[in-house]
């Protein structure tokens, strides 16, 4: 791996534990105002000092973003549907030369395995890695899944592995039984989505069994901005991702922290 582009994943993937607590706030590319990104600059605000990188597109991060935010940028430049039309016929809707303009340490598009748009979308990621390949930037597939697609290891393992053969420096999917399964067949770093809100307890469950079976963090969106408390949220999920906090210790990490302590809100987490 070229130099820049390995360094520009280990900004990602943090050196001390190799893991990554990314923040998604891409959705409104599809979804527009979803539930909790009404306003992404007031939701992005708090978060961004504990995020170890930030998921979005070039428009949020033009907008909403201070240019003076200390984080890598996982940029989205996939899109071209709606919730209202057929979610895989995705494109590539931002050049990489703009990518470079706004210093992205990572490119990222959906690919779409067993549904309509599955050949553009796999030929986009092979074009995207030569892109990134070129200049250095690596790309992390994101392994959508359509409504009828099964999450379990079998359509995951897939799907990931496709696209780590057509290139993909990291891939993301989401956690499955036997997830152990999935990241024994691919031989890039998975990161896994934390899908529609849960309870916060069942959502740091899902990180930590992710984490035991061999993930390499999360990029995780509504389970975090659509919490009660958002910062406690992705501070427990950092517990678990890089202390390896138990389910219980993040739990109790997360109501401290919510109830707004605040000494505990500025010491480190431990197990
Ligand atoms: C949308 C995405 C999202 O960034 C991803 O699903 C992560 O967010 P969440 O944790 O809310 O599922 O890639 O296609």
């Amino acid at each position: 791996m070229d130099w820049g582009l390995a360094n520009r994943l280990h900004r990602i993937l943090k050196p001390a534990t190799g893991r990554t607590v990314m923040l998604a706030v891409d959705h409104g590319y599809f979804l527009g105002p979803t539930s909790g990104l009404e306003d992404p600059r007031r939701t992005l605000a708090p978060l961004l000092p504990y995020a170890d990188s930030l998921m979005v597109t070039r428009g949020v991060l033009r907008t909403c973003v201070p240019a003076q935010a200390d984080l890598p940028i996982v940029l989205r430049v996939s899109g071209g549907t709606s919730i209202h039309s057929e979610l895989s016929q995705e494109g590539l809707t931002t050049a990489v030369d703009d990518a470079i303009r706004l210093n992205a340490a990572a490119l990222t598009l959906s690919v779409f395995v067993g549904a309509p748009g599955e050949r553009e979308t796999l030929l986009n990621l092979g074009k995207l890695v030569d892109a990134g390949e070129r200049h250095g930037i690596p790309v992390l597939a994101v392994t959508a899944v359509g409504r009828e697609m099964t999450r379990d290891v079998r359509y995951l393992g897939l799907a990931c592995r496709i696209c780590a053969e057509i290139g993909a420096h990291y891939v993301k999917t989401y956690y499955c039984e036997d997830f152990e399964r999935v990241v024994e067949a691919v031989p890039v770093p998975i990161v896994i989505a934390g899908g529609k809100k849960l309870p916060e307890r069942d959502a740091l469950r899902l990180c930590h069994a992710a984490i035991r079976a061999g993930a390499a963090g999360v990029d995780m969106g509504r389970n975090i901005w659509q919490s009660q408390s958002p910062v406690a949220m992705i501070r427990a999920v950092a517990a678990v991702v890089h202390d390896g906090a138990s389910v219980e210790a993040a739990c109790d990490a997360y109501e401290t922290l919510s109830r707004g302590a605040s000494s505990l809100a500025q010491a480190p987490l431990t197990t």
